[in-house]
């Protein structure tokens, strides 16, 4: 949800009110994404890179997560949306964690909708805390070095259980993946939306998904080979 600040400076507003409307945004992006028959939805909220900004904005965003959160409850539980969180969450504090925890839970029967929400989250912290459990588990025998496999793998990582990204939409313009999801976007399309995180609006979404629906994905095959997904 990249760009906030900069909408809120481009129009001589605080970086907070960047983030309140990007917030916002995202409640009404999780509606048309449902609409729109997507299943999965992972927001970059929090990097393990984003505590370097000032405390004031640490602290307001972790407000402001605990806000939108309070707010859209009832709006997320009418449209089934259930709740995961990825990254370190040890380190928040209690008063969005233990929220947080207990809708992860209150929601977890739900099935139309998985919004996915990173929080404290990099991937190379996530990879590197995979190798080290392989690594325990070898040390005291239950696994095989030869049984590493990328099964294995993926079932350490924090998204074990789900999807692997089939789109990944950069917001304001930038070019790059920043920490985020590396491993399970190895084929993901990528589609680098010119605009900030609170200007993305539901036809800003439906541009995105049209482009992905243009690209032709062969997972290193030739297009002859691919078969289209089966149909859910
Ligand atoms: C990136 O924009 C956005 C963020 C770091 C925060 C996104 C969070 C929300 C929209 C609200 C939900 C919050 C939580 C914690 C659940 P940027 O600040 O990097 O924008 P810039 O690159 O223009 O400065």
């Amino acid at each position: 949800m990249d760009g906030n600040g900069r909408w809120a400076a481009a129009k001589g507003l605080p970086r907070l009110e960047g983030h309140r409307r990007g917030a916002e945004r995202l409640i009404e992006i999780v509606d048309a994404c449902i609409d729109a028959g997507v299943n999965t939805l992972t927001v970059f909220a929090f990097s393990a890179e984003n505590w370097k900004r000032p405390l004031e904005e640490v602290s307001g965003l972790f407000k402001l997560g605990e806000w939108i959160l309070r707010a859209h409850l009832a709006r997320l539980e009418k449209r089934k949306v259930r709740l995961h969180v990825i990254g370190d969450v040890t380190a928040l504090p209690d008063f969005v964690r233990s929220p947080l925890q207990d809708v992860i839970k209150s929601s977890q029967d739900n099935t139309a909708f998985n919004l996915v929400v990173a929080l404290n989250y990099g991937a190379r912290q996530e990879i590197v805390a995979a190798a080290r459990s392989l690594a325990a588990d070898v040390a005291a025998g239950k696994l095989q070095p030869d049984a590493v496999d990328w099964a294995a793998v993926e079932a350490r990582l924090q998204t074990a259980g789900l999807p692997d990204p089939d789109l990944i939409i950069r917001t304001s313009g930038e070019f790059r993946l920043s920490n985020f999801l590396l491993l399970q976007s190895a084929y993901a399309e990528i589609v680098f939306a010119p605009v900030f995180w609170p200007d993305f609006d539901k036809a800003q979404l439906q541009l995105a998904l049209a482009e992905y629906a243009r690209r032709e994905r062969r997972y290193g095959m030739t297009g002859a080979q691919v078969q289209p997904p089966a149909q859910a």
